[in-house]
């Protein structure tokens, strides 16, 4: 048993997220009580709000300015501590502004069990939408990847309760705060899962294994999950994960997921995502940078799409869903695929491969051709697709081409209101010949500039007509450094887009 001893799972690891167990309380209330800390929304002018117990100069002699996302900590005689939380200029806190705000005072009470959080004012945000950026900022900040830890670095929450004026004389507002709260629960569960699957180690988490994750899920967020095996796959003529997987000594995986809602569908949304489990470059190997250490995360979009269906039923999506996890490693073996290698697509396309490297679209086509073939309305792919992407767009936003500027701009919309920022670039047709081939219908590898375009451009070779848009998470798969809503490691991208785009989804 013991011939791969690096595979030794320690006891008790489950690659299943751990997404059930002790889950804070969070309320709106109308005074707190028993905190172990309290934040204190402090805009950067005007008035301070009595429960900081300071005056401006004070805190500003500490160095407190009240930018948004500064924090400072003040201890104080009756041992709860206040922490000041930047607000900006008064009354310019946006949903978004608050997602951060909550989020920074999470980072400043790391500590602590119980915390409070006193909102100056509740204008120009409607409630629901409060509950909703207030839950995902608090419990997104403070996630960690512990799973693999002998023990846990910071306290477990227990409690957060949220005072803010203008909610308790409504009674209407407060009701919709409080299921805002369960929104952003709902959404930040998925986007742990998400982040669970893309922080696990490669040899812990297989294309088999995430089979087995998706099935566990489906089982319990209501949707349903079949699994094709090489054989299958063979059967389906999916030439080109079948290429890809062949230098691997794990089986591919293709994992279907279908959500139907209760009523008759207001429409249909086709997902697709890239399901590296580990890109080591195939023969095209890469070089052991320290980027190239994050490549277990090359599942980041198959992650995000499973993210998205254990959020449908409880969040009354309208629309069905189909999605496609397109999953196993890129491997170079006495087995692998070679460069000059054709293989022939699901489509009936043959592609070239110039650049083992270049795996990701030869995975995701296969899955194109299969949605289109369900006839869905749209087609939403998520794939860390290219490096490009991360230099021309850095870690925080995400490139998204289109085939179709309505179903694009729903993207940028959802974008918008997750604050997972995506950009149109331009699907530039003039750079289609760089993907000529003098042997097939097409290569793998386009020229040396504009890469996530020219990648962008082989994948609409297998959408035909349906409307579709590709969001390129090579950049903001990851984070450095804890920032705001993103803690450090995997980000979960586009699972909270992708899930505000499938809910109310129709045609057109
Ligand atoms: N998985 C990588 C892209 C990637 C790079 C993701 C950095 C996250 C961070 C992808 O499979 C890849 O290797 N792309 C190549 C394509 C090239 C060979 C055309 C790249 O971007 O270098
Ligand atoms: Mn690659
Ligand atoms: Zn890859």
């Amino acid at each position: 048993m013991n011939h791969e001893p690096y595979k030794l799972i320690p006891e008790g690891f489950t690659a299943v997220p751990s997404i059930e167990g002790d889950e804070p309380e969070l309320h709106f209330v109308d005074g707190f009580d028993q905190l172990d800390a309290i934040g204190v929304l402090v805009p950067s002018e005007g008035d301070v709000p009595a429960s900081v117990g300071l005056h401006r100069e004070a805190l500003e002699s500490a160095g407190f300015d009240g930018k948004p996302g500064s924090t400072l900590q003040l201890a104080n005689a009756s041992g709860t501590l206040v922490v000041a939380v930047g607000g900006g200029k008064p009354g310019s806190l946006d949903a978004d502004g608050r997602r951060k705000a909550a989020a920074a005072l999470v980072r400043a009470t790391q500590r602590h069990a119980r915390i409070g959080f006193e909102l100056s004012d509740t204008e120009g945000i409607d409630a629901e939408q409060l509950g909703q950026v207030l839950a995902e900022g608090v419990l997104l900040a403070r996630y960690s990847y512990e799973t693999l830890k002998s023990k846990s670095k910071q306290a477990a929450l227990r409690e957060v309760q949220f005072l803010a004026p203008g909610l308790d004389s409504a009674p209407e507002d407060r009701a919709a705060a409080d299921r805002g709260l369960t929104t952003g629960r709902v959404k930040v569960r998925a986007t742990t899962i998400a982040r669970d699957l893309c922080n696990a180690p490669p040899s812990h988490l297989t294309a088999a294994g995430l089979g087995e994750v998706s099935q566990e899920l489906g089982k319990r967020f209501g949707f349903t999950v079949e699994e094709f095996d090489k054989q299958q796959l063979i059967d389906l003529r999916c030439g080109g994960l079948l290429g890809v997987n062949a230098g691997s000594a794990q089986e591919p995986r293709m994992i279907k997921l279908s959500y139907k809602p209760e009523g008759s569908p207001t429409g249909h949304l086709g997902l697709v995502g890239k399901g590296i489990m580990y890109d080591s470059g195939g023969v095209s190997l890469k070089p052991s940078d320290p980027m190239h250490l994050l490549m277990k995360m090359d599942m980041g979009g198959a992650a995000a799409v499973l993210a998205v269906f254990t959020a449908l039923r409880d969040l009354g999506c309208t629309s069905a869903v189909t999605g496609f996890l397109m999953c196993t490693d890129n491997m170079p073996s006495g087995s692998a695929y070679k460069l000059g290698d054709v293989l022939t697509t699901r489509s009936g396309l043959t592609i070239e491969v110039k650049n083992t490297d270049a795996e990701g679209r030869l995975v995701m086509c296969d899955a194109l051709t299969l949605a289109v073939e369900d006839k869905v309305d749209g087609i939403v792919d998520i794939a860390t697709l290219t490096g490009a992407a991360l230099m021309s767009l850095g870690q925080l936003t995400a490139p998204v081409f289109g085939n179709d500027q309505g179903l694009v701009d729903r993207v940028l919309a959802s974008g918008n209101r997750a604050d997972e920022q995506v950009w149109q670039l331009p699907l530039e047709r003039a750079y289609r010949p760089q993907l000529d081939s003098d042997v097939a219908d097409i290569s793998n590898l386009g020229g040396p500039y504009a890469g996530s375009t020219t990648a962008a451009l082989f994948l609409a070779e297998f959408v035909g007509e349906t409307p579709w848009a590709h969001i390129d998470i090579a950049g903001t798969m990851q984070s450095d450094k804890d920032d705001a809503w993103r803690s450090k490691g995997a980000t979960g991208f586009g699972a909270r887009l992708l899930i505000d785009l499938a809910l109310g989804y129709s045609a057109g």
